[in-house]
């Protein structure tokens, strides 16, 4: 049994009177613990699919069953639920709050989920410690460089302890240098904490070091 599996995935989105058939019958597994690299040319699809595997959008037609729960039988609230407890999101541009520290943008959904201050505070200071921006914590993210933005945006992606972690091209606005330190990042969680990643990038050569790496080509999934 996968942890996670995508069952005959199609997406279609209409513009106008055209029909843009974008997934054309997705199927893939995921074991827990790994990490999925998803490459392929801008347009192919990759943020689509990342949206559907993150439940943020429906297919048109197909399944995604996590621990074999068929997750788009649950109605919006259930999801929304699943979605809050069980996944993390980075994106590329990291959407952190500007007038808050650090530190501040990471406690804020831990004290929205649960806990009193002081522990949503510990926790917090121990996920930014992870992601090595220790004693950067009361910076605002003006005052941080790009990659120190997108770590704070991964340490409060894991805010409410995920499951599944779905980033999409997170490394896409860094430059090269800066793009391997936070791939870096990402492996050390998937290591660590043996989080399952699903990783979208257009850089085959980050993408083609995960546990597998798969590209998409005409709507449908390749291994590379
Ligand atoms: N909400 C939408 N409405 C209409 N077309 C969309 C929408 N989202 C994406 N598309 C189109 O679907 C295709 C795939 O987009 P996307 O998944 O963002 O590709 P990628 O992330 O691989 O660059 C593109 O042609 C894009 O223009
Ligand atoms: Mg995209």
């Amino acid at each position: 049994m996968s942890f996670i599996t995508l069952k005959n995935i199609h997406k279609s989105y209409i513009n106008g009177k055209r029909e843009l058939h974008v997934l054309r019958g997705i199927n893939l597994d995921i074991d827990k613990g790994k990490m999925v690299g998803i490459v392929g040319a801008s347009g192919a699809g990759k943020s689509t699919l990342l949206h559907i595997l993150g439940t943020l959008d429906h297919p048109s037609r197909g399944e995604l069953r996590y621990n074999e729960q068929n997750l788009f039988s649950l109605n919006n609230r259930k999801l929304a639920n699943f979605r809050n407890q069980k996944i993390g999101f980075v994106f590329q541009f990291h959407h952190l709050l500007p007038e808050f520290t650090a530190l501040e943008n990471v406690i804020m959904p831990i004290l929205i989920s649960r806990s009193n201050y002081q522990t949503a505070e510990k926790r917090a200071k121990e996920l930014l410690e992870q992601v090595g921006l220790k004693g950067r914590e009361h910076h605002k993210p003006g005052e941080l460089s790009g990659g120190e933005q997108q770590r704070v945006a991964i340490a409060r992606s894991l805010a409410n302890n995920p499951e599944l972690l779905l980033a999409d091209e997170p490394t896409g606005n860094l430059d090269s240098k800066t793009s391997e330190k936070i791939f870096q990042v990402i492996h050390q969680i998937n290591q660590e904490r043996h989080l399952t990643i699903v990783l979208v990038t257009h850089n085959e050569k980050l993408g083609g070091r995960a546990d597998c790496c798969l590209t998409i080509v005409d709507g449908t999934l390749q291994s590379i």
